[in-house]
């Protein structure tokens, strides 16, 4: 998400460190700060917006020192502001992080109430003042305040600090952010990606989760938070810079993909209350009031936006028993449509900047309806307009075809619909609790998924020319097959198209021949048989099957030329996985056919015109 780098060494602390911080500019960030040990005291100088408007700070205000931290920041909690912007000091300290910081309210409020005054409104400024307080009250060092300031805090962290009474050395610590240290010759660094550490040196050694560091310019102590001592020699990492901008992978969107169950875990951090079946979400701003008043539902989103909103429109049904509608926002805003008091509009949107959602947003709110965003850019212009939000954490995303955005989408969809059922009585906390628990067994679901990517690429390799490509399903497979459909016309350019399986005799049928693939979306659920007898139908016509489906089902792999598996999982939440083989799918064949994957022809990644 954010971007970290760090430098102890003997050169000057500040360009290294804002060099590193360019190298990971094309993440995308909206605010950037630097804090260096001058010898004497912690400097901080922080900007909001790009890295010029840093530089140019850091023109007025040089700043000398060869101990400091660099921090480009990704806004998950509190607005992207200059007062938000990392780093955060406290007392003697100062903070970079990585991650979200769950019980971050529970921690602020014991902190206010001990006296502590927040500067920000972020989460990481909690770890500042824990690490502070610690060595208040006795810590010998920043390494063990950092130990005991981590034992209160849950959550995901990739954290680096330093002390002003310690100039010349960094801790660092890391859970579930992934952070890397670069060994150079009299010199150390730590980063958030291997990209930041580039220019200085190719010799990186990786900390693993409940891992913390001590960096001096001499070389890296590992130990872990327990406190046993870790060895772990350098490697060398010979990518390129641009190799190492995309983690390796070939294209910013296979990354993504392969992001995906980092990404969902992150947007059910510090959201799910197992105990009480319930979802913890205070950004909503929807009381049990509020939640029982609303008579309708109404969906506002474009795109693969206004995919998930069909599938958030079945679990709202489901789960809260209120109509549900979808509306294309390029539709809805020139309807004149009615809306009313009792309307709860969701505008889903990953950038939160979309014109035609922007203006659906205002149009229901003209109307006196209640308005709230799921976006993924905190403070972008669609939640700013909305009554409540609830944030995607998929992390920036880079190529324009969206993937981890549409899953983290699907998530935060799935708590909302939990969410107004708790509220409005339909659903009680044992079903809470099992819907619950699925969600939180997604990740090592997409995994097993990803797994499987050989298979995908196989049907890729024998269909990457065909002209033309059917997506079926039913229930919550047909938005899956319409975004199927929508990644492959946007990155392979072939011509596809997404139908209701039910559909299909109405109409499409009289496409398929041998030359047409057909793939059908159809894991084990309540409709699974009718699917099936779409694909008897397809076959019927020498139509060329490739279906997604439940490991297993032996039925389907008699019938299907391509079986693509799914893990066995419950219904509810099978169309977060079942995405994925689609996903690799487009993936695979717009790369076979050579085109310009993370930038396809006339798209935008944000799309701010009518
Ligand atoms: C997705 O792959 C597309 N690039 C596009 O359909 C996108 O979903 C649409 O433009 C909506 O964008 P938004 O989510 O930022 O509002």
């Amino acid at each position: 998400m954010c971007g970290i780098v760090g430098y102890v060494g003997p050169k000057k602390a500040a360009p290294i460190l804002l060099d590193g911080l360019r190298r990971l500019e094309y993440r995308g960030y909206d605010s950037a700060g630097l804090a260096v040990h001058d010898g004497r005291e912690i400097e901080v100088v922080r900007a909001a917006g790009k890295l010029e408007n840093l530089a140019s700070a850091l023109e007025q205000r040089p700043l000398g020192g060869s101990t400091g931290l660099g921090h480009t920041r990704w806004a998950t909690h509190g607005r992207p502001s200059e007062q938000n912007a990392h780093p955060h000091a406290a007392g003697d300290v100062a903070v970079v992080h990585n991650g979200i910081i769950e019980n971050y309210l529970e921690l602020k409020h014991e902190l206010q109430a001990s006296g502590v005054r927040f500067a920000s409104d972020t989460d990481t400024e909690i770890v500042a003042h824990l690490i502070h307080r610690a060595l208040e009250q006795g810590a010998p060092t920043l390494f063990v305040a950092m130990r005991q300031a981590l034992g209160r805090v849950r959550g995901a962290y990739a954290l680096a600090a330093i002390s002003r009474r310690e100039p010349d050395r960094l801790v660092i610590a890391k859970n579930a952010s992934p952070l890397v240290v670069g060994v150079g010759e009299g010199e150390t660094l730590c980063g958030s990606d291997i990209p930041a550490l580039l220019g200085s040196t190719r010799n990186m050694l990786f900390l693993e989760d409940g891992e913390m560091a001590e960096l001096t310019a001499g070389g890296v102590r590992i130990e872990t938070v327990e406190g046993k001592p870790v060895e772990r020699a350098p490697k060398r990492i010979d990518w390129s810079a641009v190799q190492a901008e995309k983690g390796g992978y070939k294209h910013f969107m296979l990354k993504e993909i392969f992001e995906q169950p980092r990404a969902v875990e992150d947007t059910l951090r510090g959201r799910i209350n197992l105990d009480e079946g319930d979802v913890v979400e205070a950004e909503l701003g929807l009381d049990a009031q509020a939640a029982r008043t609303i008579e309708r539902v109404v969906l506002v989103a474009c795109g693969t936006s206004h995919h998930a909103s069909l599938v958030g429109r079945y679990w709202i049904e489901q789960l809260a028993r209120v109509p549900a509608h979808t509306e294309l926002a390029s539709e809805v805003r020139y309807r004149e449509p009615v809306f009313g008091p009792k309307d709860l509009v969701v505008a889903v949107s990953q950038s939160g900047e979309t014109a035609d959602t922007l203006a659906a947003v205002k149009a229901a709110r003209e109307g006196g309806a209640r308005v709230l965003a799921i976006a993924n850019v905190l403070g972008s212009a669609i939640p700013r307009a909305s009554q409540g939000s609830l944030y995607t954490h998929a992390g920036p995303e880079i190529g324009v075809a969206s993937t981890k955005c549409f899953t983290t989408q699907l998530v935060a969809l799935l708590l909302l619909a939990v969410h107004l059922g708790r509220r409005r009585g339909t659903l009680d906390a044992e079903r809470g609790r099992e819907i619950l628990q699925a969600m939180l067994e997604l990740p090592n679901e997409m995994r097993w998924t990803l797994a499987r990517k050989a298979e995908i690429h196989q049907v890729a390799r024998h269909w990457h020319n065909a002209p033309h490509m059917l997506f079926l399903g039913r229930g919550l497979g047909y938005p899956i097959a319409l975004e199927g459909a929508l990644k492959l016309k946007e990155i392979s350019y072939a011509h596809a198209e997404g139908y209701a399986a039910g559909e299909m005799k109405h109409g499409p049928i009289a496409l398929i021949d041998e030359n047409m693939p057909v793939v059908v979306v159809m894991p084990r659920d309540r409709q699974y048989e009718k699917t099936l007898s779409n694909l008897q139908e397809v076959r019927a016509r020498d139509g060329q099957v490739i279906a997604v489906v439940t490991e297993g089902d032996a039925e389907a792999k008699k019938l299907a030329q391509w079986v693509l598996e799914l893990p066995k999982m419950p219904e509810l939440t099978q169309p977060v996985a079942a995405v994925i083989p689609l996903q690799l799918l487009a993936y695979y064949i717009a790369d076979l056919k050579g085109t310009d994957v993370d930038q396809p022809r006339n798209l935008a990644k944000t799309v701010t015109v009518e």
